[in-house]
């Protein structure tokens, strides 16, 4: 076995709609679709949506931020990293970027909903800041691996940071 230690330099943009092709690896057909209508809503200025790529420029994780959700903060949803790519900083760096964002709106809170059983994702977010602060059922369509639209259902925790003032 090779093994070594390679730096690459990361970007967090905008994700475009001609990023979708190369973002299959999120999730379901749905899913996507999903991620393509919260592009379409940037427009409105009621979505921020992020990527972060490397030097391909290829999307490696991305996630949205949901200006409509929440009257005081940006909600942050649907962050996913590349599984090849998880456990490197990749996450971290979506979420701080997407707290910028939220604090570019002129808003000092962020928050987010996770599923009770996503302990892994959890403990990132309280590492984080994050801090529970009330739970709550989510209800949302998705495409079973026989192609049918099936109803899912998830008791998600709703975690809360308040931002820090960005640093000068
Ligand atoms: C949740 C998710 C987005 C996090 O992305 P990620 O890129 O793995 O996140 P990070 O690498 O920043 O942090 C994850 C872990 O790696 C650790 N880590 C951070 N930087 C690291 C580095 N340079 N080297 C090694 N480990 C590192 C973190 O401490 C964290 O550890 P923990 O699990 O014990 O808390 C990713 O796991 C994912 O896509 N999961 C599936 C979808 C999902 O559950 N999304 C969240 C919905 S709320």
């Amino acid at each position: 076995m090779a093994s070594a230690t390679v730096t690459v330099d990361l970007v967090v943009r905008d994700l475009l709609h001609e990023d979708l092709a190369a973002c299959a690896w999120t999730g379901t057909p749905t899913h996507l679709r999903y991620i393509s209508a919260a592009l379409g809503r940037r427009t409105s200025g009621a979505v921020d949506y992020l990527a972060v790529c490397g030097p391909s420029d290829l999307p490696l994780g991305v996630g949205g931020v949901d200006y409509r959700r929440r009257p005081d903060a940006g909600w942050l949803w649907q962050f996913v990293v590349h599984p090849a790519f998880r456990s490197c900083g990749l996450g971290t760096l979506l979420v701080r970027a997407a707290e910028d964002r939220i604090r570019q709106r002129g808003l000092a809170h962020a928050e987010l909903g996770v599923d009770a059983a996503n302990t892994g994702a959890r403990r990132l977010y309280e590492r984080l800041g994050y801090r529970v602060t009330r739970e709550q059922d989510e209800e949302w369509d998705d495409i079973d691996a026989g192609g049918r639209v099936v109803r899912r259902r998830s008791h998600c925790a709703v975690l809360r940071r308040t931002l820090p003032p960005a640093a000068a």
